[in-house]
């Protein structure tokens, strides 16, 4: 996928920071979805939210896309409030779901073309969306297939591939800030699903924040993120951070467990290794940590990160370590001091 042309694709917005703080939520008729759920990403960063099934990914991306409400939630685009802002930053942000929104009886053309009418009416010059239109089919590398009818599972025209970049593509009509996807390497094969997120870093590193669920990654795609937010069940968020810094926080676990397997994965720097570990079982199927156990290292391990950012940044013997400056940065990765 070479001769991008980038350059001419206009980048109307940008945001330095999206930060997320505590995140809640529970759906009326059950057990909690996310619990806690708290990062930080600064403008040209791609994270992967990983974690079992049901662990609360797709959930925590419609908080983040307004379209649940969660009970508590802090989240912040460039220090202003989401929420209550919604109506501004929603052109900011765009969705990826997981299901195909291709019109089946439209060409690639067609379908950029109609749903760039609807989302930028105001845009009339016929010249001027034929060009935006051509230089995003050449950005997604498909304007060789500008002309193919989209087709349907049953008649397949385009490639899964195809399918899932036009998918992209389609969002990217209005120049978003921040896009998130649901699981867009899913049902791909390994090449496709490789100039996916190859896809993804190049809008990355436009400047962008990439917000990506993805499911058992390699190691050439887990890399390609800068970080990684892990969950489990019970929307426990397990840790986020710097995605190579994600094998060295499971250190101390690795060395109690007798699983050669994960082992193996985990010096591989096989993202398989998270599933392998967050889920363990023993012999009689009990895992051997539970979400509490995930939830509980996490807290402790964003205490010891706010004491010690606390310490760097305070090194004078007058600067005391206040509880209340303890609670400022805490507050920060989303965390309160224990009662
Ligand atoms: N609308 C809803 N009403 C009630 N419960 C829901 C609703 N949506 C999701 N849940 C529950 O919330 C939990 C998290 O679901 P979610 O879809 O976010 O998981 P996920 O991590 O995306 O899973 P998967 O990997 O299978 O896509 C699950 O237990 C699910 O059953
Ligand atoms: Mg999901």
């Amino acid at each position: 996928m070479s001769n991008r042309h980038w350059e001419l694709i206009e980048i109307p917005l940008l945001v330095n920071e999206l930060r997320v703080q505590d995140v809640w939520h529970s759906f009326k008729e059950g057990n909690p979805a996310l619990k806690g759920i708290s990062f930080s990403l600064p403008r040209a960063t791609m994270m992967a939210i990983m974690g079992p099934s049901g662990s609360g990914k797709t959930t925590l991306l419609q908080v983040l896309l307004g379209e649940i409400k969660a009970r508590k939630a802090r989240i912040m685009l460039d220090g202003k409030d989401l929420g209550a802002n919604m109506q501004v930053f929603q052109q900011y942000i765009a969705y990826v779901p997981q299901d195909d929104l291709l019109f089946a009886n439209l060409s690639v053309y067609e379908n950029l073309y109609y749903k760039l009418k609807l989302c930028l009416p105001e845009m009339k010059d016929a010249s001027e969306i034929r060009k935006r239109i051509h230089n995003l089919l050449r950005s997604v590398d498909l304007y060789e297939q500008r002309h193919l009818m989209v087709g349907d599972v049953m008649n397949k025209k385009l490639s899964g591939g195809q399918r899932r970049r036009l998918n992209i593509a389609l969002e990217l009509i209005t120049g978003p800030a921040i896009l998130i996807l649901d699981e867009p390497t899913s049902g791909l094969s390994t090449k496709d699903s490789e100039s996916i997120v190859q896809l993804l870093g190049e809008l990355r590193d436009q400047g962008k924040i990439i917000i990506s669920t993805i499911h058992q990654p390699n190691a050439s795609i887990f890399n390609s993120f800068d970080r990684v937010l892990l969950m489990d069940k019970g929307g426990v968020q397990v840790y986020f951070g710097n995605s190579e810094a994600a094998f060295g926080y499971f250190s101390e676990e690795l060395k109690e467990l007798e699983d050669f397997l994960a082992k193996a994965k985990a010096e591989a720097e096989n993202a398989e290794f998270f599933f392998d570990l967050i889920e363990s079982r023993d012999a009689s199927l009990q895992r051997l940590y539970d979400p509490e156990y995930w939830e509980n290292k996490y807290r402790d391990f964003s205490f010891l990160q706010a004491i010690q950012y606390d310490s760097t940044n305070n090194n004078h013997e007058d600067e005391q370590k206040t509880p209340e400056k303890i609670q400022t940065e805490l507050q920060k990765y989303g965390h309160s001091l224990p009662a």
